[in-house]
């Protein structure tokens, strides 16, 4: 039984999808704070708190459970840096406790939710794993905490872990009945396509002065399936009692520019796009290496063109 926290969440409940497909007994546990019910769809769900050590044990306990997949974190770089303290306890203090549950319920193998924002900007692109860890908000910074954190557990006491290092989330499930819903919402994708959808009148774009071909930030956009696929085999890896550390990209660029122009192609949509001052602590170019999971874990992305990834995020946002 895999234990599944955050599985009412947007990269979480995707997941779920993909295990229950392959045959895994899920137990989602989410607080639902950022999470939602209607996500959780052909699964348990356990409302808690991370936080809470002897509801992850009982839950544990009761389901059988052998491995835990942690998605369930903030994950918004702005409101980090205003709040530090929120995201400290909740996602470092949080995950302690979720661990600590683990460990005292015989629980030692995870699959963790890191991100490219612990390279901060980096000295090199495309990103490899080894590539300088220097993250340059709180949010970052937790997550690299925790992946600090599993290290030691591991030479300690044999827990075995995969961290996940996601660049650009994007998209949706194709069934159209799964998708991105974050409030407030922040992301490029969702809010270009919101603007193609009459809901907001423009997309502000942050900055372009920046070293890039038309000035604009570059992102790595990867599709929420894929994503989900390289829990499944970090799984499966964890299955053999080794513990690693992924980046998880496409390996291809794009400027917030070309994710507009490539958003009006696939709405056939004006979007009106204002140019307004850089958002502090936005890197220049994000790009991943992906080599290595696709070496280690065989993961192959299925979702490669932008248009393709933007065309499902189009799908869930228009479904009703
Ligand atoms: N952007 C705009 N206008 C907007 C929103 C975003 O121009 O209204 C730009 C941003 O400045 C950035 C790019 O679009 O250049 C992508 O921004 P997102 O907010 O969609 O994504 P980020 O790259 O900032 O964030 C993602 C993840 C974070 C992670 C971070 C690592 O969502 O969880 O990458 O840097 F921490």
């Amino acid at each position: 039984m895999i234990l599944v926290t955050g599985g009412a969440g947007y990269i979480g409940s995707h997941t779920v999808r993909r295990l229950i497909k392959k045959g895994y007994d899920v137990v989602v546990y989410d607080n639902l704070t950022k999470g939602h019910e209607w996500a959780v769809k052909d699964s348990k769900l356990v409302v808690g708190d991370i936080s809470d050590h002897d509801r992850v044990c009982n839950v544990i306990k009761k389901y059988g459970v052998d491995s835990v997949i942690h998605f369930a974190a903030y994950s918004l770089v702005g409101e980090s840096m205003e709040d530090p303290q929120m995201y400290y306890i909740n996602n470092v203090g949080g995950t302690m406790s979720l661990l600590k549950a683990m460990m005292d319920c015989g629980v030692k193998k995870i699959v963790f939710s890191s991100t490219a924002a612990v390279y901060g900007e980096p000295e090199e692109v495309p990103i490899k794993e080894e590539s300088r860890l220097n993250p340059t908000n709180v949010y970052g910074r937790t997550k690299l905490i925790i992946e600090n954190i599993l290290k030691d557990y591991d030479m300690a006491y044999g827990l075995k872990y995969v961290s996940l290092r996601y660049f650009n989330a994007a998209g949706a499930d194709d069934a159209g009945d799964i998708g991105e819903d974050h409030y407030p919402e922040t992301h490029l994708i969702p809010l270009v396509l919101k603007t193609a959808k009459g809901e907001r009148k423009d997309i502000k774009i942050y900055g372009t002065d920046y070293s890039t071909p038309d000035g604009t930030c570059i992102r790595d956009y990867i599709h929420v399936n894929d994503l989900a696929d390289a829990h499944i085999l970090a799984l499966e890896y964890l299955r053999e009692n080794r513990s690693n550390v992924f980046n998880l990209g496409n390996g291809s660029g794009f400027s917030v520019k070309e994710v507009i122009d490539t958003a009006e192609k696939v709405t056939s949509r004006n979007i009106k796009r204002i140019e307004t001052e850089r958002r502090p602590g936005d890197p220049v170019v994000l790009i991943a290496d992906s080599e290595k999971i696709k070496k280690v874990l065989g993961w192959k992305p299925q979702y490669t063109e932008l248009d393709k990834i933007i065309e499902t995020a189009w799908r869930w946002e228009m479904k009703d």
